[in-house]
């Protein structure tokens, strides 16, 4: 593992390249910019002049509008390109749309596909920075670094010893693959719950035994990991990424973290959850909107985090 800065690979591509001191440099850089978008600071110049391309070829709320604050807190103008309206819905390739986009003198493409590896194929072909917000089932490293960047600051700053439950489904998710990176890298051990259909038994051995890095275990039992976990992150069910299968009759019941099994967890333990939320499925109204909830903080967070990246990759680019 390099401790060279991050930003010497010119992309963002997903976290399982980065070591600890890396991650925790992109969240120092975050942290730096949050008075910002506080605003308890004046905007940054930054990257005044350049121009970011938000190539979001799959639909995204948080993702996409968190890029474009972030660039214009930085100074960048953005562009957005949005799947419904790209020339890729009349069967032009994603390297073709990239690489015509990248010709037009953007300074950095941000993207979201369906197609897992994407994002690292366009990197193969464009000569600016690629930053990764989604790529089918494989990372959304941003998403991975302001999960982090929230928890190190509800944790005072260190993640060694504890234990985060990812529940859910964790077979479609590509947020829990880039958490599995960054939180084990930090040391913290990850519980992966759900069904086993949900669960596939592999994702025990995704990240290697390593000294320092903590450990992945599976669990289809909610209830009997719950009481002993430091924090609780629920994933959306992606129904997109299923034909109807996979997802057992009684989700709810047996999976979801409802009013009464959020009074089962210890007190302080807090709840995340990248949104969307499937409100009433995986996650009670009363404990999304509830004061275990750090849902909000993570956003606000992650806009904190993009400029991060943006300033990172772009400023640095010369
Ligand atoms: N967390 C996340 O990726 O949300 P969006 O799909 O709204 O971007």
């Amino acid at each position: 593992m390099t401790t060279a800065t991050w930003t010497s690979q010119g992309h963002l591509l997903g976290l399982e390249t980065l070591s600890s001191a890396q991650l925790r440099s992109i969240v120092g850089d975050a942290e730096a910019f949050l008075p910002i978008v506080h605003g308890t600071m004046p905007d940054a110049s930054l990257l005044e002049g350049r121009v970011v391309a938000n190539l979001f070829l799959e639909n995204s709320t948080r993702t996409r509008v968190s890029f474009s604050v972030a660039a214009h807190r930085l100074g960048a103008e953005v562009v957005d390109l949005l799947g419904s309206s790209a020339s890729t819905s009349k069967g032009e390739s994603l390297v073709d749309t990239a690489s015509n986009i990248a010709a037009m003198g953007v300074d950095g493409i941000v993207i979201r596909c369906a197609a897992s590896g994407g994002a690292e194929l366009l990197a193969q072909h464009v000569n600016v920075p690629v930053i990764n917000a989604g790529d089918g089932r494989h990372e959304h490293p941003t998403q991975g670094l302001l999960d982090l960047m929230t928890l190190l600051q509800h944790f005072g700053g260190e993640l060694a010893g504890r234990s985060i439950a990812i529940v859910g489904d964790i077979a479609s998710s590509r947020v829990a693959r880039s958490n599995l990176w960054s939180l084990t890298a930090l040391g913290a051990d990850v519980v992966l719950v759900g069904p086993p259909t949900l669960v596939p038994a592999e994702f025990a051995s995704v990240v290697p035994e390593e000294a320092g890095r903590g450990a992945v275990s599976i669990s289809h039992d909610l209830d009997a990991v719950l009481e002993s976990v430091d924090a609780v992150m629920m994933l959306r069910i992606q129904f997109e990424r299923h034909d109807g299968d996979g997802i057992p009759d009684d989700y709810r019941e047996r999976f979801g973290l409802d009013v009464e099994r959020a009074g089962r967890m210890a007190d302080g333990v807090p709840v995340l959850h990248p949104g969307p939320i499937n409100r009433g499925l995986e996650l009670a109204p009363e404990v999304a909107d509830g004061p275990r909830s750090l849902i909000l903080r993570q956003v606000t967070n992650g806009v904190a985090v993009r400029m991060a990246v943006l300033a990172g990759l772009l400023a640095s680019d010369g």
